[in-house]
């Protein structure tokens, strides 16, 4: 081999072992490298993008210029091997591990109840421990700081939290203390051994051991020495495709970019990277300048600050930090303003990984610094073989101009920013879907320069990132203003102004144009109000005050700590001590979570000869299929085969929705065929190469509206009835009418779909391991496409990283078409979906379109409703009538409506299948009655609680499809809500705040909820369970259910444990398999858990009875004396247990019925505040109150409640998918659609299961709580659009606004229309084709 073309060793360690690769690929991040190379499966692949913080590890560098060690967090999956050099990489598996030692971090997120399917546990540990490491002694807001880059979907983050704050120094244990609703302020038991029935501690803080920073590992002192002696060679890595350099001196890095002037620089990858996976942008040769310390001084003059290009974000703003607390307040404008953008730009370990120059020379149209950098005069200093030069950061550098740019041989050394001058003034704005690690819709930086002493303009600069292709100043706009003096006339003149020069077109791509344009106003008219306030300031005698209205403008939302509390009803003190049953026991693979022992489906090690699948699929949302070629996939490197419907030998799923398209295909997303090939990558790489023609088809229906129009339903209407409601409506005070529009929901498990298919030579059978809601399912669906008998196939679920409803059907499909590749080929089949094909090809929740009439007296008594709705099932059946009809059962909620007529439809459209989701029609449901409580209580000028509760069941009755239910536990925790969150107090308060506030409102809402668990049949309530005593008295339980992170195994195991009267450790669940429990049924519906742990009750009984007489013999025995003389007598120590289901059935032709065994009761009390002129909001508290009758284990069923009611808060506030006017999902990564982050979680956010009422149906008398808390989710949504109602009355807006979730900034600021609103242009929907389309 040709010396150019040999691989420099690639030296870094990884948990302390040195790893050398002699052939390291540019092309492989860290993340594949550990899982695949490595085996160092703790760390998870949850999106690839940067955006999820499952991948987080920490890297420790020695500092090529202080020479001290960093310790910081990174999100493996965008860190490039070869990036490495020299480093040490800590993963979770490097912290602890349950074999050898268990860190705190581990110890504390587990036993506080933090992890739920646990996918997301490593990436928590160790951004906490990467913070615990920089400092033992965290606050509570660098805790926050630290976990901002971290999803959960499971959680609600709660949890997670409160082991953090174990290790924070200002953490007083309980979070209350003096509001009122500590513990202690109330009496109430905090942990144990107080005399009440309530307790408040669902862990033992005591009981853990102490953080001891001198047990961490140490920084490889290998990595010291080579610090210390830098090598100064170039080294060079040549990966299949791509060529590393990294130069040891910068004057090697100037040669190598005149050698290489089209190669890129790889800093962070933060930009580089996504680009290169998403856009196919592709660079042979990259340049790494890491090794270079010039690109890493900071040095200060007494004009300015200029930091090195290769200084992280996060350095950065520490450097800012540090020259604010040392300068005067008016040399440090500029500085506050990046500062303030810098705190919720991307997660910590972006930040971490992000440079300034990749920053600024990446110039994305929403960059949040290069707005503030460029009027702030930044100057970019440059470097190239030929010298330096210096250009300034200005609209013509950000737009990419060529004689303001840098030369393809130059690159950034540095970035300086100078002082702020006395009478200077900066300011930066933005507004993303969210607080915390979103991208802005619309950022801004604005500076003004007064004349010395007065309010006249000498100079101004404003520039805008999100509203073009780059970030845009208005030089003219700010020319005009020049010399004017800063007062309302001003004002009014630069809208205008800005509103002509800042134009954007009705169709430009992100959307959401008229809000963006309204932004571009509402900025300037916060930057108008902050010089004022400034002006004040520096001179109070001769500028005027802000007016005390206007105030409420200037203030952003701060990113708080939340609080809270969690009450439930202790067990009796007589219980004995050993019996599990209603203690908050920790999820069963809560520790294996932390430490990444857990293994979930893609964990599990390479087999021999196994290859991968990737899926092609369909661009269009309606065409016929004319050919597909895949002549160009076959040749590429690795490529083994194509399957396409023609491999399937048995059923191809139904005829409405088949596995593999034939000849058509119905919606874009549809999967077409699948290449098999050696790796993952390749298999990839080759979907890109298959080339499908296709011929459009008319209609292409995509919306509720044009199914309506082209009469397109997937199922007849379905209709419930009760009363006269057209007499009813003669009879009433008052009539009205409304709409309402519901978004979908993604399901975004952080654990996508994944199944891994094993034909076993010789007898055609299949071991599948899969991640499903459902292996029965699987293993019936794959039997049938494979035409081979059922018991040939056996589907094994160890543990799902989240399900929600998502992984129900469509994991059948995946393994039909892993198993059609495992059997043509013959090899193990892995299919793992990335983030993007997951939320392309898989449905969501339906999205709705309602239309409602109600009727009703002037007092607030309904009398009549008749209400129609609408939901997008996509191109094919798959869950749509039963979420059609359990929206209706469900839609009355907490109300007695004498006379009422409820009608769904849904509808298909060439979109993909939308499917099952938590709580299944409900949280849509939910949203159309309140609505119609809402409405109605504007009408009649009551608040909408008097509505609520003058209509709500009070006593004995019967639900619309007549079955009977007693209300009575719907009114306690009615009237508990009210008094626990100080509701009217509350109510007065915030009217209060919202007289005093123009620009900021507060509102409050308090939802009622009755809900149904369960399925309409009783078959659907059935559950097996096999239990088996060993010798040495060790149990094994089997059960149909599957462990998706509810904590079912703990439920599980603390139902073996009470029965058989042994303690928990004896008893083990290794996994849910078809092979020991066949035939089982979904777990979902909410009654998982307690359908199994009957099955497991009854098995457990047999088992007793059989050893009853042992007992008798010898009552001081030992469990494991009994069981060993059942063996010796023979007597058989395996049972199954069954459990035939709860009565159920629903005849929909007679609209009657019982069709739930049971209901789940709970109310939910919300305060936020929102912003006006951004549409932001800030939920300041929410109070649950949840009748879970005697909770089996309650940490586990608050966890449930709070992950439940945050995951409803993103369905009602940021989560918004986006698809474009020919049906492509745009929103396909934690970028473009936001699940809520933890500085979402209210501040203030209590949860209460109410003592003990009745059960006699369930097991113990519990009640399962897995969905019903998303529908409360509602109460915020309520809370927000109450507070646009005060804004509405306020600014005397008459006009309705039909209600529309998720109540988005973009929402909330276009509702509360003023004077900005009306004075942005609007566009003729006519005329111009929007980026994206409303589907319901
Ligand atoms: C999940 C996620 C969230 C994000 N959120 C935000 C956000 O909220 N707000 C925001 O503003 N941004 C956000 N970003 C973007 C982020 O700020 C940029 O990607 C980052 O700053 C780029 O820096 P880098 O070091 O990673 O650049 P790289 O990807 O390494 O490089 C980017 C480009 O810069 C060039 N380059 C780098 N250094 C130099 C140099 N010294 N001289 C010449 N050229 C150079 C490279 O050639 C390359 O073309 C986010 C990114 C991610 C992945
Ligand atoms: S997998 Fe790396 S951040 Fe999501
Ligand atoms: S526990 Fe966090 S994603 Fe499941």
């Amino acid at each position: 081999m040709p010396d150019q073309w040999r691989s420099d060793e690639l030296v870094f360690f990884v948990n302390g072992r040195k790893v050398i690769e002699r052939n390291a690929d540019p092309e492989v991040t860290l993340l594949t490298f550990l899982r695949k190379n490595l085996g160092l499966t703790g760390t998870k692949d949850g999106c690839r993008r940067g955006g999820c913080g499952a991948c987080t590890v920490m890297v420790s560098k020695c500092d090529p210029v202080s020479k001290e060690i960093r310790h910081f967090s990174i999100t493996a999956c965008l860190v490039p091997i070869c990036s490495l050099y020299g480093a040490a990489v800590t993963t979770v598996e490097g912290v602890g591990s349950i074999k050898t030692k268990l860190h705190p971090v581990q110890e504390r997120i587990a036993k506080s109840h933090g992890t739920q399917c646990g996918f997301c546990t490593p990436g928590m540990v160790m951004s906490m421990y990467t913070l615990l490491r920089n400092h033992p002694q965290p606050s509570e807001e660098q805790l926050m700081e630290a976990l901002g880059g971290n999803l959960c979907r499971c959680t609600g983050y709660r949890p997670i939290l409160d082991g953090g704050k174990t290790f924070c120094t200002d953490s007083n244990g309980c979070q209350q203390k003096g509001t009122g609703n500590c513990c202690w302020d109330q009496g109430e038991d905090s942990s144990r051994g107080r005399n009440s029935d309530i307790s408040t501690g669902l862990f033992a803080k005591d009981e853990f051991q102490p953080l001891d920073p001198t047990q961490e590992l140490i920084f490889p002192p290998e990595l010291l020495r080579m610090a210390e002696n830098p090598e100064k060679r170039t080294l060079t890595f040549h990966g299949e495709r791509v060529t590393w350099i990294s130069p040891g001196t910068l004057k090697d890095l100037l040669e190598l970019k005149v050698k290489y002037p089209e190669a890129p620089l790889v800093l962070g990858n933060t930009s580089l990277g996504p680009a290169m996976k998403s856009q196919g942008h592709f660079h042979p040769i990259l340049l790494s300048p890491a090794r270079i310390s010039e690109l890493s001084i900071v040095s200060t003059t007494s004009e300015g600050l200029t930091i090195g290009a290769g200084c992280s974000l996060a350095q950065v703003k520490d450097f800012l930090a540090e020259r604010v607390s040392e300068l005067p307040e008016e040399k440090t404008e500029t500085y506050q303003a990046l500062l303030k953008h810098l705190k919720s730009l991307a997660g910590q370990q972006i930040r971490n990984l992000a440079s300034l120059g990749g920053h600024v020379i990446s110039r994305h149209c929403y960059s949040d610094l290069n707005p503030v950098l460029a009027v702030g005069n930044a100057t970019l200093n440059l470097i190239s073989k030929e010298g330096t030069r210096q250009i300034p950061l200005n609209e013509h550098f950000l737009a990419g101009l060529p004689r303001a740019d840098l030369n393809s041989e130059e690159i950034l050394q540095s970035v300086y920013i100078p002082h702020s001058r006395k009478w200077e003034l900066v300011s930066a704005f933005r507004q993303g879907q969210c607080q915390q690690n979103a991208l802005a819709d619309v950022n801004a930086g604005m500076r003004v320069l007064l004349k010395e002493g007065t309010d006249t303009v000498e100079d101004l600069s404003v520039a805008y990132g999100g509203v073009g292709a780059a970030t845009i100043s208005a030089p003219r706009t700010c020319q005009q203003l020049r010399g004017r003096c800063w007062n309302e006339l001003l004002l009014d003149e630069a809208c205008r102004l800005l509103l002509e020069e800042v134009s954007l077109p009705g169709s430009a791509p992100g959307g959401r144009v008229e809000f963006k344009r309204t932004l571009v106003v509402s900025f300037f008219f916060k930057f108008y109000l902050e010089v004022l306030q400034k002006l004040k300031k520096l001179d109070c005698l001769r500028f005027p005050e802000v007016s005390d209205l206007f105030l409420s403008a200037l203030e952003d939302f701060p990113v708080t700590v939340p609080q809270g509390v969690q009450r439930y009803q202790r067990v009796d003190p007589c219980q004995p001590l050993q019996d599990p049953v209603g203690r908050p026991i920790m999820h069963l693979s809560g520790l294996k979570h932390a430490t990444g022992e857990a293994m979930f489906c893609d964990d599990i090690p390479r087999l021999d000869k196994e290859l991968s699948m990737a899926l092609v699929t369909s661009a269009r949302a309606h065409a016929k299929i004319i050919s597909i070629d895949f002549s160009k996939a076959l040749v590429l490197p690795g490529v083994v085969d194509v399957i396409t419907a023609k491999d399937i030998p048995g059923t191809s799923g139904a005829t409405d929705s088949k596995f593999l398209a034939v000849d058509e295909v119905l919606c874009v997303g549809q999967i077409i065929c699948a290449v098999v090939a050696e790796t993952d990558v390749q298999a990839k790489q080759a979907t890109g190469k298959v080339k499908i023609t296709y011929e459009d088809l008319e209609p292409i229906i995509l919306t509720v509206e044009d199914a309506i129009k082209y009469n397109s339903f997937l199922c007849p209407e379905k209709k419930l009835e009760q009363g006269n409601i057209e007499e009813a409506f003669g009879e009433v005070d008052q009539i009205i009418e409304g709409e309402i529009h519901i978004g979908g929901q993604e399901h975004f498990y952080m654990e996508t779909q994944r199944v891994l298919v094993i034909p076993k030579r010789g007898d055609q059978e299949l071991d599948i391991y899969v991640s499903t809601q459902d292996p029965a399912h699987v293993q019936k669906t794959v039997s049938s496409t494979l035409n081979i008998p059922i018991n040939r196939i056996t589907c094994h679920v160890k543990q799902v990283g989240g399900g929600f409803g998502g992984k129900i059907k469509k994991p059948a499909t995946l393994g039909a078409i892993a198993a059609v590749g495992a059997i043509k080929t013959g090899h193990p089949i892995r299919l793992v979906l990335d983030r993007e094909d997951d939320m392309l090809i898989t449905g969501g929740r339906h999205p709705l379109f309602g239309k409602y009439k109600v009727g009703f007296m002037k007092d607030g008594r309904i009398e009549a409703v008749d209400i129609e709705c609408f939901i997008n099932g996509g191109c094919t059946m798959e869950d749509s009538e039963e979420v059609a009809e359990f929206l209706l059962l469900k839609l009355e909620n907490a109300y007695k409506i004498q006379n009422l007529r409820f009608r769904s439809h849904a509808c298909m459209t060439n979109l993909p299948s939308n499917t099952s989701f938590r709580g299944f029609g409900f949280p849509q449901g939910i949203l159309v009655i309140e609505s119609c409580i809402t409405a109605v209580a504007a009408k009649c000028g009551l608040l909408p609680e008097k509505v609520r509760e003058k209509n709500m069941y009070k006593t004995v009755d019967k639900a619309i499809y007549k079955q009977e239910f007693n209300p009575e536990p719907l009114i306690r925790c009615w009237n508990e809500c009210l008094d626990k969150s100080s509701f009217h107090s509350r109510r007065m308060q915030v009217e209060e705040f919202n007289k005093k506030n123009y620009w900021k409102k507060k509102g409050i809402a308090v939802i009622p909820m009755k809900f149904s668990v369960g399925f309409t049949a009783t078959s659907y309530h059935q559950a097996a369970a096999l239990v088996h005593i060993y010798t040495d008295g060790s149990v094994l339980v089997t059960q149909g259910g599957n462990e998706l992170g509810q904590g079912i195994h703990t439920k599980i195991l603390q139902v073996a444990s009470h029965e058989l009267k042994i303690p928990m450790s004896y008893i083990h669940i290794s996994e849910t398999s078809t092979a020991t429990v066949p035939n089982t049924i979904a777990t979902a519906g909410s009654i998982g858990s307690e359908v199994n742990g009957r099955a497991v009750q009854d098995a457990c009984q047999i088992l007793l009875k059989r050893l009853e007489p042992i007992v008798k013999e010898n009552p001081k025995g030992t469990w494991e004396d009994w069981i060993k003389t059942a063996f010796e007598q023979s007597i058989s120590l395996s049972a199954t247990g069954f459990f035939r289901g709860y009565k159920a059935f629903m005849d929909w032709e007679k609209g009657e019925g019982e069709p739930f065994p049971y209901y789940i009761y709970g109310a939910a009390c919300s305060e936020v505040e929102i912003d006006c002129l951004t549409g932001a909001h800030k939920k300041i508290r929410t109070d649950i109150i949840m009748d879970a009758c005697s909770s089996l284990n309650p940490a586990i069923d608050v966890g449930q409640v709070e992950g439940a009611f945050i995951q409803g808060m993103g369905l009602y506030t940021t989560e918004e998918l986006k698809y474009s006017p020919e049906g492509v999902l745009y929103s396909r990564g934690p970028d473009e659609y936001k699940i809520p982050t933890i500085t979402d979680v209210p501040k203030e956010f209590n949860v209460s299961l109410l003592p003990s009422s009745p059960n006699p149906l369930t097991i113990y008398s519990s009640k399962g709580l897995g969905e019903s808390g998303v529908a409360l989710g509602s109460s915020v949504f309520f809370a927000i659009t109450d507070a646009v109602a005060t804004a509405r009355r306020e600014r005397d807006i008459a006009e309705d606004i039909p209600v529309k979730s998720p109540a988005t900034p973009e929402w909330v600021r276009m509702a509360c229309a003023d004077r900005f609103t009306e004075m942005i242009p609007r566009d003729d929907p006519k005329t111009c084709e929007p980026w994206s389309i409303p589907v319901a």
